[in-house]
């Protein structure tokens, strides 16, 4: 094992994940009228309830949710429970009006502002970062065609071994995250490497749960990105492999097959080369 291995443990990244969402998403929340609480929760409550007279719940089955919901919340992993098993039908909803690309859950695992490299680079890495090198280029267009020039592009993945920075110990805190903006054809070119799959921690409440219902915990290899461009509304996705094994099994249910790469061997012997396109819808009036 490496040492970010040995000290990557659920309750450092639960922690983690759970302080990056207090700070940027809860200061920007939206009020829910008393009506839609009410309704929602009365929904999920009736959900609840019917599950129980259906299969008959025992107060040790009881006793056991009430124990694994407390240490949830102890491991700091809402985060990771929610944007792994509820995450997905949220985005589905949120997304459906689109004519534009497909995206897919941010996961908990995006931080803001990373260095920006301008339209052609490299994310930052270590020297001797290890994987596969992974040349993407692509463009950034409207539904009607027009090109997005100055379009944002924010990029962030996993390492080689399936860890992510500022969440994993022992990386450099903007490793493998990156900010690109488009050139005047709206295209851009990233220089990084081939994220391994990612398994979800399991030695925290998720794991769990995982072990207890005899799942497994993976997520295929993906690269995560945001693209936003003014007037536009902000495109959360994340991008696959081919031939992953963890594509039709994925533990998030995030994968879109409009979201599977095709990489190719790069014509200088140099790892791989990839063409990904955006298409942005424009935001509703
Ligand atoms: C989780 C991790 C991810 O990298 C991701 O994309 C989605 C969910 C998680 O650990 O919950
Ligand atoms: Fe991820």
């Amino acid at each position: 094992m490496t040492a970010t291995q040995e000290q990557a443990t659920a309750a450092a990244s639960g922690a983690n994940a759970t302080e990056r969402f207090k700070t940027d998403k809860l200061g920007a929340l939206a009020d829910t009228p008393p009506e839609r609480v009410s309704l929602l929760a009365r929904e999920v409550l009736e959900a609840v309830h019917s599950t129980i007279r259906r299969h008959k719940v025992t107060y040790d089955e009881y006793n056991a949710l009430k124990a694994w919901l407390i240490q949830v919340g102890e491991d700091g992993e809402w985060p990771l429970f929610l944007d792994v098993w509820v995450e997905h039908v949220v985005e589905e909803v949120a997304t459906e009006h689109r004519q534009g690309n497909k995206g897919t859950i941010e996961g908990p695992y995006y931080v803001p502002n990373a260095p920006e490299r301008g339209s052609h680079g490299a994310v930052p890495m270590r020297a001797d970062e290890p994987g596969t090198p992974l040349t993407w280029s692509g463009q950034v267009r409207s539904t009607d065609g027009s090109v997005l020039a100055g379009a944002t592009v924010e990029l962030w993945h996993a390492d080689a071994e399936g860890f992510y920075s500022q969440f994993a110990p022992g990386l450099p805190e903007w490793n493998l995250r990156g900010t690109f903006t488009t050139d005047a054809e709206g295209r851009f070119e990233i220089r990084t490497i081939r994220p391994a799959p990612y398994q979800i921690p399991t030695d925290g409440a998720c794991g769990k749960l995982i072990a207890a219902a005899g799942w497994h915990a993976w997520r295929p290899a993906h690269l995560h990105v945001k693209v936003s461009a003014p007037g536009h509304e902000l495109l959360t996705a994340q991008l696959y492999f081919p031939g992953d094994e963890h594509n039709d099994d994925d533990i998030a249910s995030a994968v879109k097959p409009e979201l599977v790469l095709a990489p190719q061997p790069a014509p200088d012997g140099h790892g791989d080369v990839v063409e990904y396109d955006f298409v942005l819808d424009p935001e509703r009036a």
